[in-house]
């Protein structure tokens, strides 16, 4: 049969070990995931109450305009409806602007490293992907414009960036897409909007009457904490958004996630609580990892990109054995590092006792 030639050269996502997998093959009573930068503290107490109360008939398909929701984002963000479009998580929203704007023939420029499933669809869709290295975590934007040429359909600006956590300063971002063509889509993808300083962090929402090549992605996944649900949103203006909506699949968030996501997004307090929480838990992580003497990232989200002294899947296999799973850098792209999700503070304490024990094992030479 005749697939896509590229996808015989392409892997499939490989997602982590099932953590009760990791239980057995270690003899672990317990383990803990900070592998995905999900939000340790659960998610708003009014989803719960939903969860326990009327569900949305489920024989019926969802509201395929997502309009609830709708109305509620834009009065929070103080855009009109017709500038948003929702995905099965931001996910599908990057999977749909792949679509509707990347071929063969068109390339794509990114950060590297930076969230894999911008290369991912860009290759799936035939487009060439250029890739320009980070400079200490930080996108290199001079470096972007550089690469753009007149064969560029898409940029992607990851802020705060995953994995690094390097947040785009506002006036960056400004003079980047002043100077970039408008008639290059510029994505700039805020998954991890709510944990970022925003005296420094672009008030890019404002401006998109005035850039019109804009597209910012946001999520439910992250602060919020519905990654299981799987709802994420893009914004816009509203000559943009048809576009997208004409490759969005009808019904592609379900009634449940719509319905959490408008109670969720209800609940100041809960973000508020769970951003200060991670901001203070983070701050010591980082204090402990300077005293031993490790190299970490500048990160304005729930997750910290560490330097490792071995290679960063044997540092995961260690942790792993003390059941801690974590994300080795080699598979994103920044080899001899570990993306650590910022996790509750009793599993943080824990984790690094068991850093400082590995810290001390490197330099004894009993781990290499
Ligand atoms: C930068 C970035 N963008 C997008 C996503 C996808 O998020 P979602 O769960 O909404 O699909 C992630 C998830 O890790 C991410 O880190």
């Amino acid at each position: 049969m005749k697939s896509k030639h590229i996808l015989k050269k392409m892997t499939p996502y490989q997602p982590g070990k099932q953590t009760e997998d990791v239980k057995k093959e270690f003899g672990l009573s317990r383990i803990v995931k900070l592998a995905s930068n999900e939000n340790p503290f659960g998610y708003s107490g009014k989803v719960d109450d939903y969860f326990s109360g009327d569900k949305p008939a489920l024989n019926i398909y969802p509201d395929g305009y997502t309009s609830e929701l709708r109305t509620a984002l834009s009065n929070k963000l103080g855009i009109s409806e017709h500038q948003l479009i929702f995905g099965n998580g931001t996910d599908e929203v990057v999977q749909i602007i792949g679509r509707a704007y990347l071929y063969p023939g068109v390339n794509t420029v990114m950060a590297t490293p930076t969230f894999p499933q911008y290369k991912h669809n860009a290759l799936i869709e035939g487009a060439e992907v250029k890739e320009v290295p980070t400079i200490n975590g930080y996108h290199d934007l001079p470096g972007m414009l550089e690469a753009i040429d007149n064969n560029t359909n898409v940029v992607w600006l990851c802020s705060p960036n995953n994995p690094t956590g390097g947040l785009i300063p506002r006036n960056d971002f400004f003079d980047f897409i002043e100077k970039c063509p408008s008639d290059i889509l510029v994505v700039l993808d805020e998954a991890y909007f709510e944990y970022a300083d925003t005296q420094i962090q672009p008030d890019a929402l404002q401006h998109l009457n005035k850039y019109k090549n804009l597209v910012i992605l946001r999520t439910f996944s992250k602060a919020y904490g519905l990654a299981g649900l799987r709802i994420g949103y893009g914004v816009a203006n509203k000559e943009l958004i048809p576009r997208l909506d004409v490759v969005r699949g009808p019904f592609n968030t379900s009634s449940i996630a719509q319905k959490a996501a408008l109670l969720a997004l209800e609940d100041d307090n809960f973000i508020n609580d769970s951003i200060s929480r991670n901001n203070k838990i983070k701050q010591s992580f980082e204090q402990f990892l300077n005293s031993i003497g490790w190299h970490f990232y500048d990160s304005q989200t729930n997750f910290l990109l560490v330097s490792t002294p071995i290679s960063g899947e044997k540092a995961f296999q260690y942790l792993q054995e003390n059941g801690f799973i974590v994300r080795p850098g080699e598979g994103l792209g920044s080899p001899n590092t570990v993306r650590v999700t910022i996790g509750n503070e009793a599993d943080m304490r824990e984790l690094q006792e068991i850093l400082y024990q590995m810290h001390l094992k490197v330099n004894e030479g009993l781990l290499t």
